[in-house]
């Protein structure tokens, strides 16, 4: 294993995004699931979310329940069918649990949905207008990679907790959140040769812009490999890599998670907090499981990153990894994936400057990878 050399960061593409599709932000994921009240507890308890929000019988929702968390400006909606049959149980039972809808903030919901589907998107739903009694919110919503969605969300004339239909939910027995501050960048997974087709969507329908793009060489072991592309947003609060497998002798991990979730979707949700020690040594305190390095890793990382803020030994212990670009540096470590298939993953980043995405880690970080894959005989 080679760590020690840095290789030079791709040159950063000043994004030209068109701004036809302001994006105020992530507004938040939808993720379905087997039973959305235990991965609600799951997220609440081992994440650190708080509860904010319910739909489900009791509020006249008889075919769905919903429970949305919050931890600052990240919202989870966990969704579970209430009956057999329809698109909830088939997203389900050929994905498994995972992320259906991320969905974006916007000013103007009816405008996003005609400048996305006027560029080729293609219409989930047209926009439509929900109310109550805290006011209205305009949704609408196109597809993108596999069964995922978009969903673009106006809510400024709304004070309610949520959205119309959800009642303020506040469980006893909560706990406290873990620093999680926003989310960073969600990364796709689609299948052989469709890297660029969806990076094509997102530049052309959603006016998104290319920032770095990594291909085999730059993410391969000696056993497999991947390509991956970062779409970004014009202010940059979005950012979408899209990965592809590549060729290598052995089965691209790309490929094991198209294998498992029967289609593209969302890899992993990376999420940022200030200070990763803390919230670290918290998530794996209650039981989180992450990828780790062989320790050799931190023999040498810092004569690859130079000197950073923090000491070396808790890193080393928890298994953190760091990294440099031209404006700075990150730590980041990722989980094993959070649910039973080995799809989604969580990455924990920290940024100290540094915009990129951990580049100097990718062989470290797939080797781990790589030795869950023959564990779970899928290599
Ligand atoms: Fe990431």
């Amino acid at each position: 294993m080679t760590m020690e050399q840095h290789t030079p960061q791709p040159e950063i593409v000043v994004p030209e995004a068109e701004d036809f599709l302001p994006l105020l932000g992530t507004d938040h994921v939808e993720l379905i699931v087997g039973n959305a009240k235990q991965s609600a507890y799951y997220y609440m308890h081992a994440w650190g979310f708080q509860p904010l929000a319910f739909k489900g019988l009791e509020t006249g929702s008889p075919d769905s329940v919903s429970y949305v968390l919050r931890q600052d400006k990240i919202t989870l909606v966990l969704t579970t069918p209430l009956a057999a049959g329809g698109p909830l149980n088939d997203h389900l039972n050929r994905h498994g649990d995972g992320v259906k809808a991320v969905a974006l903030w916007v000013d103007d919901a009816a405008k996003s949905w005609k400048e996305t589907t006027s560029r080729g998107a293609v219409s989930v739903f047209e926009p439509e207008t929900q109310k109550d009694d805290n006011g209205e919110v305009v949704l609408s919503g196109i597809e993108t990679y596999g069964d995922t969605i978009h969903v673009f969300v106006e809510r400024k004339a709304y004070s309610g907790v949520f959205l119309p239909g959800y009642v303020a939910w506040s469980p006893s027995g909560t706990s406290e959140s873990l620093g999680l501050k926003y989310i960073d960048h969600m990364v796709g997974n689609v299948g052989w040769g469709e890297m660029n087709t969806w990076c094509q969507f997102y530049a052309k329908v959603m006016g998104f812009a290319q920032l770095v793009s990594f291909d085999d060489k730059d993410i391969s072991t000696e056993y497999t490999a991947l390509m991956s592309k970062v779409m970004s947003n014009g202010n940059g609060r979005i950012k979408f890599p899209i990965n592809e497998p590549a060729e290598g002798r052995k089965k691209s991990q790309i490929e094991e998670y198209i294998d498992f979730y029967q289609g593209a979707g969302v890899q992993h949700i990376a999420v940022a907090t200030d200070n990763i020690i803390e919230t670290v040594t918290e998530l794996q305190k209650r039981g989180i499981e992450f990828l780790k390095v062989p320790s050799t890793y931190y023999e040498t990382v810092l004569d690859r990153v130079g000197e950073i803020d923090e000491d070396l030994a808790p890193l080393s212990e928890l298994g953190i990894l760091i990294d440099r670009d031209d404006e700075g540096y990150l730590l980041q470590i990722f989980t094993k994936p959070v649910v039973d298939r080995p799809t989604m993953f969580f990455e924990i980043i920290q940024r100290k400057g540094a915009q990129s995405f951990g580049k100097g880690n990718f062989k470290a970080l797939f080797e781990a990878i790589e030795r869950e894959q023959s564990l779970r005989g899928t290599l």
